[in-house]
């Protein structure tokens, strides 16, 4: 039997390189939600669609062809054809895609796709996001939801951004955060039945540890 994982939580809290991690580790497809929300959001910007405007991204919704790789160790993804895997991580895409995101007919569309790429993992898969849990799989075998201080998650977040400067990525991240865990339509939430990881004082290591101890608690039975 495939085993689905569903890992959510906001950024900043080792997420990605936690799934990728767990993923690979036991030989399981991966998928990066946030990565699908950047790339409709790439598309909005790139055609000239106003982010302030819910309407006109609404009937946009469904033009783009959004396709996800599910290999943890090169998760490409393409937007009609194009590798948008670099240009989806710039700051201009990064501010606009909690406003993308909240509209409906984005999440509706975005959800069927990765239901669509978990109902078609031969081994499983670890599927990353904020409303994984919630939402998009709730009957995922596991659910785990990582969570940090935002001064950790600040400084995790600066270390990868080149130049970052520490207070204004706190600043930022606790925008996008009150804005994701805030929207209407399946707002960042930790399910009832999922497993919180506080990884504020966690390395990465000991994060992917725990999150494969506790898929292999499950697939024994346990
Ligand atoms: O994980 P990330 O920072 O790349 O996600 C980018 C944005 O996408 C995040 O601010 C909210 C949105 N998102 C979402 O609404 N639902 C998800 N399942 C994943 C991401």
């Amino acid at each position: 039997m495939p085993v689905i994982v569903a890992i959510d939580g906001p950024s900043g809290t080792g997420k990605s390189s936690t799934s990728k991690a767990v993923a690979a580790q036991l030989g399981l497809s991966y998928l990066d939600t946030g990565a699908q929300y950047r790339a409709i959001t790439w598309w909005m910007v790139t055609n000239g669609i106003d982010t302030a405007d819910p309407f006109a991204i609404a009937s946009a919704a469904g033009k783009p062809e959004i396709v996800s790789g599910t290999d943890p160790e090169k998760p490409a993804i393409t937007v009609d054809g194009i590798d948008v895997s670099g240009p989806i991580r710039e700051q201009d895409v990064t501010s606009k895609v909690s406003a993308v995101s909240a509209v409906p007919e984005v999440r509706t569309r975005i959800t069927e796709l990765q239901r669509a790429i978990a109902g078609s993992a031969v081994t499983g898969i670890v599927v990353e996001g904020r409303d994984i849990g919630t939402t998009v799989l709730p009957d995922a075998d596991l659910k785990v939801f990582l969570t940090a201080s935002p001064e950790a998650r600040a400084a995790r977040r600066s270390g990868e951004l080149e130049g970052a400067d520490l207070h204004a990525t706190r600043e930022a991240l606790v925008k996008r955060d009150a804005a994701d865990s805030s929207r209407k339509t399946s707002p960042l939430a930790k399910a009832d039945d999922a497993v919180e990881v506080d990884t504020t004082d966690l390395t990465l290591q000991q994060v992917i540890e725990c999150v494969v101890t506790l898929v292999e608690e499950k697939r024994a039975g346990r």
